[in-house]
């Protein structure tokens, strides 16, 4: 039984402890202690999973129990709340706080022996999509399999631009709700227009990984001359529009880099 202590139960730590709790690999295997803030989210993870978890009186009850302890508060709470806490040699960190580099909170967390950073995401819960992780780490890569796709980066600041790509999770989801709006709009039904739309992206996303050469540009290009993907193209095109992805990317970044 691997004990996971939880500092902060919010809504990434929530995907995470509900990934975990309903994969084959972790039922039974895992049990959580969590901070008790967020206390509605901490309260629903106990209902939902009361064998599983534990919701401790303070932070560092949630820490004292635990050999992994996952530090999954927002950046700008972080020193205020993890540096106060006292920690064991032998207790291992998973840090999530995107604005943090290690070195940072390896200080906050002395004498632990070992820290992880990571970029999880939300899906987490669902057992799909990426998660980065620097350094590697053989026992976290074992414990977050069956969460996902493990990506080790080599160099830190490789999961800051994997932090500032996260970014456009929104806005991707306002692009599928705005284009099934569309949809609507003309006349589709709600549910076919989002059900089309959605495996329309999927499809897309699964072609583009299978890329010859990894060169997505060519997907774009690969189009009748003259069709209805090149006159959409070439409007998209004309307004600048792919700019002001990278330009929103840009900002984000701006900000990263701020509190690196
Ligand atoms: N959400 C994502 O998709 C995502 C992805 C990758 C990384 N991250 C990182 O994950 C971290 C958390 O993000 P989130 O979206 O899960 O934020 P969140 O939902 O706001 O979670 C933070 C939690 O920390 C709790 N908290 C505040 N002060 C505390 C204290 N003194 N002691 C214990 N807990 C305390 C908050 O409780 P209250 O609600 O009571 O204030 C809240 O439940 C951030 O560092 C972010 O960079 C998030």
């Amino acid at each position: 039984m691997i004990r996971i202590g939880i500092i902060g139960t919010g809504t990434i730590s929530t995907a995470l402890v509900t990934g975990f709790l309903t994969c084959e690999e972790g039922t039974g295997n895992y049990h959580f202690y969590l901070s008790p803030r967020n206390t509605a989210k901490a309260a629903a993870l106990k209902e939902r999973f009361p064998d599983g978890v534990t919701v401790c009186e303070n932070n560092q009850e949630a820490v004292d129990a635990s050999e992994w302890v996952f530090l999954t508060v927002l950046p700008r709470q972080g020193e205020e709340v993890i540096s106060p806490l006292s920690f064991r040699e032998d207790q291992k960190i998973l840090t999530i706080m995107s604005d943090h580099p290690v070195e940072r909170v390896q200080e906050w967390t002395a004498p632990a022996s070992k820290i992880v950073r990571m970029v999880p995401l939300p899906f987490a819960a669902l057992h799909i999509g990426p998660i980065a992780i620097y350094p590697e780490d053989s026992e976290i890569r074992q414990m977050f399999t069956p969460l996902g796709e493990i990506i080790s980066v080599q160099e830190q600041g490789q999961l800051s631009i994997i932090s500032g790509l996260t970014a456009i999770m929104s806005a991707y989801y306002h692009l599928i709700y705005d284009v099934t709006d569309w949809g609507c709009e003309q006349g589709l039904p709600a549910e076919a227009s989002l059900k089309y739309m959605t495996a329309f992206f999927e499809a897309l996303s699964h072609k583009a990984a299978l890329a010859p050469d990894g060169d997505v540009k060519a997907l774009a290009y690969e189009m009748t001359p003259g069709g209805l993907n090149e006159m959409a193209l070439k409007n998209l095109l004309g307004h600048d529009a792919f700019r002001l992805w990278r330009d929103a990317l840009d900002e984000v970044m701006a900000r990263l880099n701020a509190h690196a």
